[in-house]
């Protein structure tokens, strides 16, 4: 049976793009939409390119959370996967999609996670505070910013030159190599 994945997003997409892609050919896995937060975000450009559909879905319609549920079951999503989404997921939805929100975070966390740190301020954090390493983590999603069970860590070495963009240059290069194929593994359990 062909399981379906909705991919939310705030901003510039690269990790739907790729994730999109990844899925392209596969029978048994589709993305059957891009839901965005924002009607200015490069993610449904992209998703538009690739011929995903893309809805918006303001501010507003993420404190209930009732719109974006009928939406998901509307398009018969098994499996939410977050790729730079930076509003707070209603619990409503925790609820409906229990362990089938996954969320991917470009550090190792417990370090640099939680509230406000997100994109670019993680790697900024990672520099100033000189660590020799950086990575990704992939978790499940619960009520509380980056503190859902993780699945999933991969790990890069920082040198003492690294700027934060060497370091999101690294982080985002893990990110394409194995969300796609995470994602992959546990769609084969849902
Ligand atoms: C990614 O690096 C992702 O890990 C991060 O935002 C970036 C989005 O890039 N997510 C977070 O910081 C969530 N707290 P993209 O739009 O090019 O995929």
């Amino acid at each position: 049976m062909t399981k379906n994945i909705a991919i939310f997003a705030s901003g510039s997409g690269s990790n739907a793009e790729n994730i999109i892609r990844y899925f392209k050919e596969n029978e048994s896995v589709k993305v059957k939409l891009v839901v965005s937060n924002r009607s200015d975000a490069f993610v449904l450009e992209r998703a538009k390119l690739l011929g995903v559909p893309g809805v918006v879905c303001p501010k507003s319609m993420w404190v209930s959370g009732e719109e974006i549920e009928k939406l998901l079951k509307e398009y018969k999503v098994d499996l939410i996967v977050l790729a730079g989404f930076l509003l707070r997921i209603p619990d409503s939805l925790l609820h409906v999609y229990p362990n089938r929100i996954i969320n991917i975070h470009p550090s190792l966390l417990p370090k640099y996670g939680g509230k406000g740190m997100y994109g670019d301020r993680v790697h900024e954090a990672v520099v100033t505070a000189r660590e020799k390493e950086s990575g990704i983590t992939i978790h499940y999603l619960n009520e509380h910013f980056d503190e859902g069970e993780p699945i999933f860590q991969a790990t890069c070495e920082l040198t003492a030159e690294d700027t934060p963009e060497d370091v999101a240059r690294k982080v985002h290069a893990l990110e394409y190599e194995y969300y796609p194929p995470i994602i992959e593994k546990l769609l084969q359990t849902i």
